[in-house]
């Protein structure tokens, strides 16, 4: 496949699948993994959060209410009355019987076939998800040396900084919602803290401009910003620059340009 995007510059953006190719199967599930290499995807993103008995599980939202066919906080609940639960049904009944993945299933079966860009999602909410997660990565061997199929972000920076103290050799990223701003600019003050302990500043697209990505690029990171649906968008991000775009739908940044 043609990858149809190059800026000015002449690079092209690294294609990631927001919690898997989650335009077309159910978010966070294999099946949503399995379409993001599918529609050659460089890398896909997934949500882990812990349940009440310490597992790692890969869930968006803090309950499992909108993608399963359960109710109830993540943390309350254990694995197995999650495992029960059906994470496909509520996307299209051609998914049923999708389950909820735990982190360490993602990891083997897709290390070295495609990147996965990992969030710490509501990290607050679980003391030591850093170190688990970073665990689970030591155990497959994927954090012993610089790993860049494996990036760590969260919205939660201080996690992050908490992340990279313990797992130095694997990437990390700021995610930066419209909420941790000033009216929507991402200072420099902000930049020069995150690149000490950060690859990747990846923001709301919504704060993005060309004077934005060129200052990211200035602080010696990377950014991928969030979430690219349409293809005008993806022509303007890439035409400013940007490392990667987190899509819905991978297969709008390797679609040639002839098909639109
Ligand atoms: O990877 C960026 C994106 O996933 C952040 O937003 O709400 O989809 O987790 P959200
Ligand atoms: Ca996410």
């Amino acid at each position: 496949v043609t990858n149809a995007f190059a800026s000015t510059s002449g690079s092209t953006p690294v294609n990631v699948a927001h919690r898997g190719a989650s335009g077309q199967a159910p978010e966070n599930t294999l099946a949503a993994f399995d379409k993001a290499i599918e529609f050659n995807a460089d890398y896909f993103e997934l949500d882990v959060q812990m349940t009440k008995d310490g597992k790692l599980i890969l869930m968006h939202d803090t309950t499992v209410d909108r993608t399963t066919d359960g109710t109830g906080a993540i943390k309350d609940l254990t694995f197995e009355e999650i495992r029960r639960l059906d994470a496909g049904s509520w996307f299209d009944q051609s998914f049923a019987g999708e389950t909820v993945p735990t982190l360490g299933e993602a990891l083997d079966r897709y290390k070295g076939k495609i990147g996965i860009l990992i969030e710490l999602k509501n990290p607050e909410l679980y003391p030591g998800i850093e170190q688990k997660v970073a665990d689970e990565l030591l155990k497959r061997n994927m954090g012993t040396t610089d790993n860049s199929d494996i990036i760590v972000q969260s919205f939660n920076w201080e996690s992050i900084k908490q992340f990279h103290e313990i797992l130095p050799s694997v990437s990390t990223g700021v995610l930066i919602s419209n909420a941790q701003t000033i009216e929507g600019k991402i200072t420099n003050e902000q930049l020069t803290s995150f690149q000490t302990y950060a690859d990747y500043a990846n923001p709301n697209k919504g704060l993005l401009d060309q004077d934005t990505v060129d200052r990211i690029h200035q602080h010696k990171l990377k950014t991928w910003p969030y979430t690219v649906t349409d293809r005008e968008w993806a022509v303007r991000l890439t035409e400013w620059g940007v490392d990667g775009i987190i899509t819905d739908y991978p297969i709008l940044i390797n679609m040639p340009a002839s098909a639109t």
